[in-house]
C-alpha cells in the first residue's frame, strides 16, 4: 500500500472490524451456540469446537462495537506514528499515541476480567492459559541461570564468523533456502515462498500455506534461518487437521506452540551439527569461492556464536531470551501503571546494559525497534521464548520417542521428525491447551530445565567449557 493510502485504510478497517463484531455477537449465534453445548450426544471433538467458539462469542461480548472502532483506529494511528520515529529515531513522535495505545489496553485488560494481574488478561489472548505466575518463575529462571552461562561464554575463546557477511549472489541464496524447504518436506503443492522485509507466514487453510523470507547480499544467515524458521511455522499451518478446517480446532493451540514448531525447527535441528553435516558440502558446493577454505567445525562454531547485542531479531538463541525479559518486566509495569510510556527510553537503555551489557545508543536501536507495542500486542512478546522452552521440551522428547534421530538429520532425511510432529502435535489442532498437549507429549508441563540443559550441552562443546 502506497503511504497516503494509510489514512483511508484505518477508517476501512475501523469499519470492518466493527461490523465483523457485531456478526461475532450475534444474538442467534450465541443461542445455537449455548444450546449445542447442553446436547449429550456430542463428540469430544465438537465439544471442543463448541466449548472453544462459546468462550470467543463470550469474549467478544465484553465489547461494544465503539471500543473495537477506537482500538482499530488507534492503532491504525499509533503503528503510523511508530514508523516515522523509528525512521527519526524519534521516540517523543510514538509516546503520545503508545500512551493512548496502553490507556486502551488497560481498558481492555478491565472489560476482559482478570484474576491477580491485569497482564493475565491480555496474556491469554496470545496464550490462552499463560499467566504472570507461570512466566514469573520462567525468567526469573532466565536471569539467574543463562545470565550466569553467558558470562561463561564471554569469557570464553571466541569464534569467528566473518564467512558468513561475503557477497552471497541473492538468487543462489534463494534456491538453496528452496532446498532446504523441500528438504523439510514443505509442501509446495498447499503453499509458496516469497520475498518480503520481515519474514512472516500466513495461511488461508492447511492446504495454502505462504511464508516469506529475507535475502540480504552480505549476510547468508539472514536467508537461511528466516528460511528455515518460517517453514517451522509453515509446516505446522499444513499439518493442521483439513476436516476441521473453518472451526477452532482447526487451528494453531497458542502462539507459544506456533513458535516452538518454528524454532525447533530453526535451532534445535537447523543450527545443529547433523543438520549441517547432511547440508554443508552442497552449501559449499554453492558458494565455493567463500566457502571452500571453511571448515565444517568453523562453520558450525560461526553460526551459533552467542553475543548479546540490542537488536532482537538479530539475537542468538542463548541471549535472545534477555530481550524478551526486558521486554517482559515493561509491559508488565505499563499495566500495573506503575511505569510511564515517557520513562520508556530510560529503562529499556538501563536494562539492556543490566541484562545485556550493551550501550544502547539511539532509540531506533531501542525502544523503538519492534512494532508490536504499536500494533496493541502486548503480551505478545513472552510467546517467544515460551516458543523456544517448549521447542526444547519437546526436542528432547522426539530424541526419546524417534531411534536414531540425530543419523536421520545428519542424513537429510526429516520425515521421520516431521511425522513425529504431526501425530504429536500438528494433527490435534486446537483439541488441547498448551499445557495439556506439553504434558501429553513429554509427560510433564513446561519446563525450563530442557532448554538450559540443550543450551549447556551444546554451548559447552563449541565454547570448550568445564
Ligand atoms: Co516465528
Amino acid at each position: 500500500m502506497p503511504e497516503k493510502g494509510a489514512d483511508f485504510r484505518a477508517q476501512q478497517t475501523a469499519t470492518l472490524s466493527g461490523m465483523a463484531h457485531e456478526m461475532s455477537v450475534d444474538k442467534e449465534l450465541g443461542d445455537l451456540l449455548k444450546k449445542l453445548s447442553k446436547k449429550k450426544d456430542l463428540t469430544p471433538k465438537q465439544k471442543r469446537n463448541i466449548e472453544e467458539s462459546l468462550k470467543d462469542y463470550k469474549e467478544s461480548k465484553k465489547y461494544t462495537t465503539e471500543f473495537v472502532e477506537q482500538l482499530s483506529r488507534v492503532t491504525s494511528e499509533c503503528f503510523q506514528a511508530w514508523q516515522k520515529s523509528k525512521k527519526e529515531s524519534n521516540f517523543k513522535l510514538y509516546a503520545p499515541h503508545l500512551t493512548k495505545m496502553i490507556d486502551l489496553k488497560r481498558k481492555e485488560a478491565d472489560i476482559l476480567g482478570y484474576k491477580k494481574h491485569p497482564y493475565n488478561a491480555l496474556l491469554d489472548q496470545h496464550e490462552p492459559g499463560a499467566t504472570v505466575d507461570q512466566l514469573d518463575v520462567l525468567f526469573k529462571d532466565v536471569r539467574e541461570q543463562l545470565v550466569v552461562f553467558v558470562k561463561k561464554i564471554a569469557a570464553a575463546k571466541q569464534n569467528d564468523d566473518s564467512f558468513a557477511y561475503k557477497n552471497y549472489n541473492k538468487d543462489k541464496q534463494w534456491n538453496f533456502g528452496i532446498e532446504l524447504l523441500k528438504q523439510m518436506h514443505f509442501d509446495f503443492e498447499a503453499g509458496r515462498q516469497d520475498i518480503s522485509m520481515h519474514p512472516f507466514t500466513t495461511n488461508f487453510s492447511p492446504q495454502d500455506v505462504r511464508v516469506t523470507t529475507k535475502v540480504i547480499e552480505n549476510n547468508l544467515k539472514s536467508m537461511i534461518w528466516s528460511c528455515i524458521h518460517e517453514g517451522g511455522h509453515g509446516l505446522y499451518e499444513q499439518g493442521l487437521p483439513s476436516s476441521e478446517y473453518g472451526l477452532p480446532l482447526g487451528e494453531a493451540i497458542s502462539l507459544g506452540i506456533h513458535e516452538s514448531q518454528s524454532r525447533m525447527w530453526e535451532n534445535n535441528v537447523g543450527r545443529s551439527l547433523p543438520y549441517w553435516k547432511a547440508n554443508y558440502k552442497h552449501l559449499q558446493k554453492y558458494f565455493p569461492a567463500h566457502l571452500k577454505n571453511v571448515s565444517l567445525d568453523h562453520f558450525y562454531k560461526g553460526i551459533n556464536l552467542v553475543k548479546p547485542s540490542l537488536i532482537r531479531i538479530e539475537a542468538d538463541e542463548v541471549t535472545y531470551h534477555f530481550h524478551i525479559l526486558v521486554r517482559y518486566e515493561i509491559e508488565k509495569l505499563l499495566m500495573e501503571g506503575k511505569i510511564k510510556v515517557n520513562e520508556l527510553p530510560e529503562f529499556w537503555n538501563e536494562h539492556y546494559m543490566k541484562y545485556l551489557g550493551v550501550k544502547v545508543k539511539s532509540d531506533a536501536e531501542g525502544v523503538l525497534q519492534d512494532v508490536h507495542w504499536s500494533h496493541g500486542s502486548i503480551g505478545y512478546f513472552p510467546t517467544y521464548s515460551l516458543g523456544s522452552f517448549y521447542a526444547a521440551q519437546f526436542f528432547h522428547q522426539a530424541n526419546k520417542d524417534i531411534k536414531g534421530l540425530q543419523k536421520n538429520i545428519e542424513e537429510g532425511n526429516m520425515l521421520p521428525l516431521l511425522n513425529w510432529l504431526r501425530e504429536k502435535i500438528h494433527r490435534h489442532g486446537k483439541f488441547y491447551s498448551a499445557e495439556d498437549l506439553c504434558k501429553k507429549v513429554t509427560g510433564e508441563k513446561l519446563n525450563f530445565k530442557y532448554f538450559m540443559n540443550y543450551a549447556k550441552d551444546k554451548y559447552s562443546v563449541i565454547y570448550n567449557l568445564k
